[in-house]
């Protein structure tokens, strides 16, 4: 059996990646945890590591034939860095499995191409285009998953505790200082007030994907020869605007919702004012800016068919997440 070691395993995607392998039985699951673990399944092999920590990523490395990484400091519990943890943690990651002959390395990437001025003001923008950069260099195979709008966070910033439901690891969950306090105050601002938000037009569109989709595609990537040195461009089976996502709650709270939309030069100015205090909240506010500028249509039907995967739709996906929400209450 081949063994895959899955670097951010206590992340929403990480977390629900090492569980599915784990249930399924057809591999040697290691998770890469810095702290404490979550509670994994008991035929998970949990390495304490960090990307920061070269040794320990290769004791990690050492046997494994596929390394799915996830992980990111987009929303961060504690110290954070983006040149530490993804820079420099990425290249010391891509270096331990070129040591230790890892044979496929997957990587979860954006959708966005990478535009110098997307480059200029987003953190997140630059790690990602670096480590794609790093991973075609390496020689080693590679799988980049380009993924647009996950579901299960931008569904929720724009006002709602739904996508939350039936979550141990949400991404969301994981925010602290200003952006935690943000979400206090309007996290659930739909079910509250009726009022939804969302980064520039109403009318911009994106192929969202839910987040358990880009599970599965991580694990019809692994031992697959399609999935080998390729970049592979994943999404939703529709492209939606923010107004036809609002027009959804609407339709499934049973109530009206308004759309709110932050004018996307606001957004750049935010981005730049709120830097000297938090890059983190900065980086944030720069991805919003960018998916307020720029659309996400991902033609997927074809991928989808030859790796397997059956698309969630966003009304199943909210309508999945509120049924869960009468049964838990
Ligand atoms: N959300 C979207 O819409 C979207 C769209 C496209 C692509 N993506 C990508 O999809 C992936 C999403 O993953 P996710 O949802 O699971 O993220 P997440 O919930 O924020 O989890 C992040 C993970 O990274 C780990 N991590 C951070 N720094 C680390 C370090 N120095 N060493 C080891 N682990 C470290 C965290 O560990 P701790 O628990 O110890 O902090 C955590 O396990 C990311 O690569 C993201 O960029 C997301």
């Amino acid at each position: 059996m081949a063994t895959v070691l899955v670097v951010g395993a206590s992340g929403q995607l990480g977390s629900e990646v090492v569980a599915r392998l784990a249930a399924a039985g057809t591999h040697v699951v290691r998770a890469l945890v810095r702290q404490s673990a979550p509670a994994f399944a008991r035929n998970v092999d949990i390495f304490k590591g960090d990307l920061r920590d070269r040794e320990s990523l290769l004791r990690a490395c050492k046997g494994v034939d596929v390394v799915v990484a996830t992980a990111t400091v987009v929303f961060p519990r504690g110290r954070a860095s983006f040149r530490r943890d993804e820079q420099e943690g990425y290249a010391n990651l891509i270096d331990a499995c070129k040591r230790e002959g890892v044979k496929q390395f997957v990587f979860i990437s954006l959708s966005v191409p990478f535009e110098a001025r997307y480059l200029a003001i987003c953190p997140t923008y630059r790690m990602k285009a670096w480590v794609e950069s790093l991973l075609k260099q390496s020689q080693m195979s590679y799988t980049i998953l380009r993924c647009p709008p996950f579901m299960d966070d931008y569904f929720a910033l724009m006002g709602s505790t739904l996508p939350l439901q039936g979550e141990a690891a949400a991404t969301l969950d994981r925010a602290t200082g200003m952006t935690r306090w943000i979400r206090a105050l309007v996290g659930n601002s739909i079910e509250r007030w009726g009022w939804a938000v969302a980064p520039g037009s109403p009318n911009q569109s994106h192929s969202f994907i839910a987040l358990g989709d880009v599970a599965s595609y991580v694990i019809a990537s692994l031992d697959n020869q399609e999935a080998r040195n390729a970049v592979l461009e994943i999404g939703g089976p529709e492209a939606l605007t923010w107004k036809q996502v609002s027009t959804l709650y609407a339709t499934l709270l049973e109530r009206p919702v308004r759309l709110l939309c932050i004018p996307a030069p606001l957004l750049r100015l935010l981005a730049f004012l709120v830097y000297p205090f938090s890059r983190i909240l900065s980086n944030q506010v720069a991805i919003l800016w960018i998916l307020g500028q720029h659309g996400t249509r991902i033609d997927s039907a074809n991928i989808a068919e030859r790796f397997g995967v059956h698309r969630t739709d966003a009304f199943s996906y909210l309508q999945r997440k509120l049924d869960l929400g009468k049964t838990s209450s």
